[in-house]
């Protein structure tokens, strides 16, 4: 099938297979391999991507469903010379990564959730990222990070 669809700002137009995931075009076709693949089943949110600005599982959404959208990836947050996006240096600074398979899935749950809102709360932060799992960190680092990216970060 023909898909037409804008990444990161490109548009690309390809012809995938109907039942080709998201996940699988963006990391396979694209190689924009900063999306993770974990579960597979829509529980981890390592495959975390923006899907015409909302969040979305791309492991659990065919490639051709995002025909005609905007879809934004962990890539998109800072171009590969740096500098680090706020939310990637207050991930750094704040040890909110260890094996860091997780890490793209919190930083585009966390860009979508910070990015038109002010002075959040701590419990409103674990809210969020209650749909993304991480095996290492056990999520404070996590936390710290995302509430102080909601002070640096001038959006
Ligand atoms: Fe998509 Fe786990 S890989 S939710
Ligand atoms: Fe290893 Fe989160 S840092 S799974």
């Amino acid at each position: 099938m023909r898909l037409c669809v804008r990444v990161n700002g490109t548009s690309v137009v390809r012809d995938v297979p109907p039942r080709l995931t998201l996940a699988d075009f963006l990391r396979e076709d694209l190689r924009l391999t900063g999306t993770h693949l974990g579960c597979e089943h829509g529980v981890c949110g390592a495959c975390t991507v923006l899907l015409d600005g909302a969040s979305v599982r791309s492991c659990i959404m065919f490639a051709v469903q995002a025909d005609g959208c905007d879809v934004m990836t962990v890539e998109a947050l800072a171009p590969p010379e740096g500098p680090l996006h706020p939310l990637q240096d207050a991930f750094r600074s704040r040890h909110a990564l260890q094996c860091g398979f997780c890490t793209p899935g919190f930083l585009v749950t966390a860009y979508e959730f910070l990015l038109e809102r002010h002075g959040v709360t701590e419990e409103e932060v674990r809210e969020t990222i209650s749909g993304n799992l991480c095996r290492c960190t056990g999520y404070q680092g996590i936390v710290e990070a995302i509430l102080l990216a909601d002070e640096k970060w001038d959006r």
